[in-house]
């Protein structure tokens, strides 16, 4: 009876207590020695009613530190509408009497969370120095719910808040300010979005009514700045990109190289063994060691380093006497020389071509294919330059360079068709970009030869005469042909190459015998369709097939295929006269010879991993020997 009397009886008392206005106070930061240490408010969580007022006492020392509302889920970011002090600093040591800020509870039916949006030395939010009032004693929305929350930020966020905030309000900025003591940031009275951004240095005076527009104006201004500082900034940024991006983009054939030497010495240990390594190379370069690992011209021979890059210039593929394809080694950019050599610009160039999006999987396709026509399609014709001047009797042409690069163009796609997407769809536009813009430099240095003859996209090639190149090397006027004859003959290019590729195709997936027939008519001249002129025929005649949409005829429609077909165009392709017929007895063998080739290759690359073709050696990508049984088929 006593003892239900006494519990009844407190609970009266503490229900007094409790509608009474309380008092309580916290302290603002710690001291280096004290448990808890500097980043700490004391108590950090308590319960408070309507009415009662929380003196916050900045005595710790040193100090810089606020006291600003925020949200559960937002921790260390100032809630928009919400309370703060303001940075108040305290000299090591401290001051007497500590600055005081009193906050009185509105709404005691929510949470308030608050923490300190202090940066210097680091996030004092994230350090845990965060405070709850009201908060349930545990689970969501408690005190470690939100240190939790507060301690996996990195984070705080600067914007100044008010005097009034949500739940609880202070009606002046802290006081009093011995000296030594410092605000920043000081709020302004009424609510602000605190999403403002920006820590305020006005003075402690501002905090009162009257002056908010003048806080306000200042804010502005500070905004504008801002606004004008970044815009500044990024026109610089800008302009500087594009100078670079042009610089790069006249380095375009460069480029590929330039990227791929900096990956390959990306690590530095690899790149002093590789420069190492070249210095020697290059002083006898007549050595014959180094061949497609390490190609350097044959007329490149020259021992001094500076002549080397001279001759150089003008880069032509030619076959060893080792039996070795010698692929030109283009002479290094400024570029190219100093990312190899320097790690520093090495690092900015691999992150500024990142920045430019040359590392996308677009841009590398672009990068990768100029590689793979160049070093892998382009060099076929030399590679068996016997095979097919001697063996299949292909005139020293452009018209037959084009169909045996033609050819290998086409084995490669059918493996870059297989590539994941989106790289496939890439690796094919790219490759026959490349292959064209080259088809195009070659036409042009025909059709409009110079003297000297400009840097090729890919390289010189002595597979096929330049008819046009005059041999006492002057041009003669009027010795350029008109725009409109490359446009057209890169038209007729174009349709070789599509009507080529789906006789491929069609070969491919057919048989055998539709591979050589569509080898016959496109790489072999379609020699003997006409059938075979025997010495007694009467009266023996000139044939050959013609070809309607490549070579000579400029309009297919107008001709006289009887007549044109009795004509020596000069093309160097016709039906074998009556007295080399025996030649058409190794023809069934020769077809047989590419077909099988073919297939070999097709499978062969059809072994190699995505990852090989897309970033492998490309010494392994190379095509085989045609004959490869046959010891000097080359
Ligand atoms: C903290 O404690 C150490 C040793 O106990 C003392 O040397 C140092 O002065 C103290 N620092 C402060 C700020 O009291
Ligand atoms: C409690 O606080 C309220 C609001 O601040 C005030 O109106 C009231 O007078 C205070 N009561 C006491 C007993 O201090
Ligand atoms: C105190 O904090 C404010 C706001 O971050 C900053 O501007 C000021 O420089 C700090 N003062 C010191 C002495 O660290
Ligand atoms: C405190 O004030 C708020 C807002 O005025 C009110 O919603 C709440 O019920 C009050 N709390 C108590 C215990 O009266
Ligand atoms: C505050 O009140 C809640 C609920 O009334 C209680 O769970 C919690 O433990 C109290 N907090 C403190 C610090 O007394
Ligand atoms: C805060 O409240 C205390 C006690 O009510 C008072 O002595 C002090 O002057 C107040 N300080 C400020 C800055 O309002």
């Amino acid at each position: 009876m006593m003892m239900r009397f006494l519990a009844v009886a407190c609970l009266g008392v503490a229900a007094l207590v409790q509608a009474q206005n309380q008092t309580i106070q916290v302290q603002v930061g710690g001291t280096e020695n004290e448990s808890g240490g500097i980043f700490q408010f004391k108590p950090s969580s308590f319960n408070a009613t309507n009415g009662s007022v929380i003196t916050f006492e900045f005595s710790g020392n040193p100090g810089n530190h606020s006291i600003t509302q925020s949200a559960l889920s937002n921790p260390c970011q100032p809630l928009s509408g919400g309370f703060d002090s303001g940075w108040v600093l305290i000299p090591t040591g401290g001051v007497s009497p500590n600055p005081l800020w009193n906050l009185t509870i509105t709404d005691d039916s929510n949470t308030i969370y608050f923490f300190c949006k202090q940066l210097i030395p680091s996030p004092h939010c994230a350090a845990g120095m965060v405070g709850t009032i009201n908060a349930p004693g545990s689970g969501t929305g408690s005190f470690n719910d939100y240190l939790n929350n507060a301690m996996q930020t990195k984070d705080s966020g600067q914007g100044v808040g008010a005097l009034v905030g949500q739940g609880a309000s202070a009606s002046a900025v802290p006081g009093p300010l011995p000296s030594g003591v410092t605000l920043f940031g000081t709020p302004a009275s009424t609510p602000v979005s605190a999403a403002s951004s920006g820590s305020g240095t006005s003075s402690a005076a501002s905090a009162s009514g009257s002056s908010s527009a003048a806080f306000k104006i200042e804010y502005d201004f500070k905004l504008f700045t801002l606004f004008a500082a970044t815009m500044g900034i990024a026109l610089i940024y800008a302009s500087a990109l594009i100078v670079f991006h042009k610089a790069i983009r006249c380095q375009l054939r460069h480029l590929p190289r330039t990227i791929s030497q900096a990956n390959a010495a990306r690590s530095r240990f690899v790149s002093t063994a590789k420069i190492l390594q070249k210095k020697p190379d290059a002083s006898q370069a007549n050595t014959k060691k180094e061949s497609v690992a390490a190609p350097s011209s044959p007329s490149a021979t020259a021992s001094s380093s500076s002549t080397e890059t001279k001759t150089l210039k003008s880069p032509t593929i030619e076959v060893g006497e080792d039996g070795l394809l010698h692929v030109p080694e283009r002479p290094k950019s400024w570029l190219t020389h100093k990312v190899e050599t320097s790690p520093t610009v090495r690092y900015w160039f691999m992150k500024i071509t990142a920045l430019l999006g040359y590392h996308s999987p677009k841009q590398r396709a672009g990068l990768r294919t100029f590689l793979l026509y160049e070093r892998v399609c382009a060099v076929t014709p030399d590679a068996e330059r016997s095979f097919w001047q001697n063996e299949c009797d292909l005139p020293p042409t452009f018209q037959s360079w084009f169909i045996v690069t033609n050819l290998h163009f086409w084995m490669l796609t059918v493996r870059l068709r297989a590539l994941p997407e989106p790289h496939g769809k890439f690796y094919v536009q790219f490759l026959l970009d490349h292959f064209f813009l080259d088809i195009e430099d070659r036409i042009r240095a025909i059709l409009q030869p110079a003297i000297p003859p400009r840097d090729p996209y890919t390289f010189f090639t002595s597979f096929y005469v330049n008819p046009n190149i005059p041999k006492d090397g002057k041009l003669k006027r009027g010795s350029r042909a008109p725009e409109r004859l490359v446009t057209r003959q890169m038209k007729i290019f174009k349709e070789q190459w599509m009507g080529m590729g789906m006789w491929f195709d069609y070969g491919l997936v057919t048989n055998d015998m539709e591979l050589a027939s569509a080898i016959w008519r496109n790489l072999l001249g379609a020699r003997g369709s006409q059938g075979i002129a025997y010495p007694d025929s009467n009266p023996p005649k000139f044939r050959r097939g013609v070809n309607l949409v490549g070579g000579e005829v400029e309009n297919p429609e107008k001709i006289d295929l009887e007549k044109e077909q009795g004509r020596d165009d000069g093309s160097g392709v016709h039906d074998y006269p009556p007295d080399e017929i025996d030649k058409y007895v190794g023809y069934p063998e020769l077809m047989l010879d590419i077909v099988t080739y073919t297939r070999r290759e097709i499978a062969r690359l059809e072994k190699i991993s995505d990852e090989e073709i897309m970033e492998g050696d490309l010494g392994a990508l190379q095509f085989g020997k045609i004959r490869p049984h046959v010891k000097g088929s080359s």
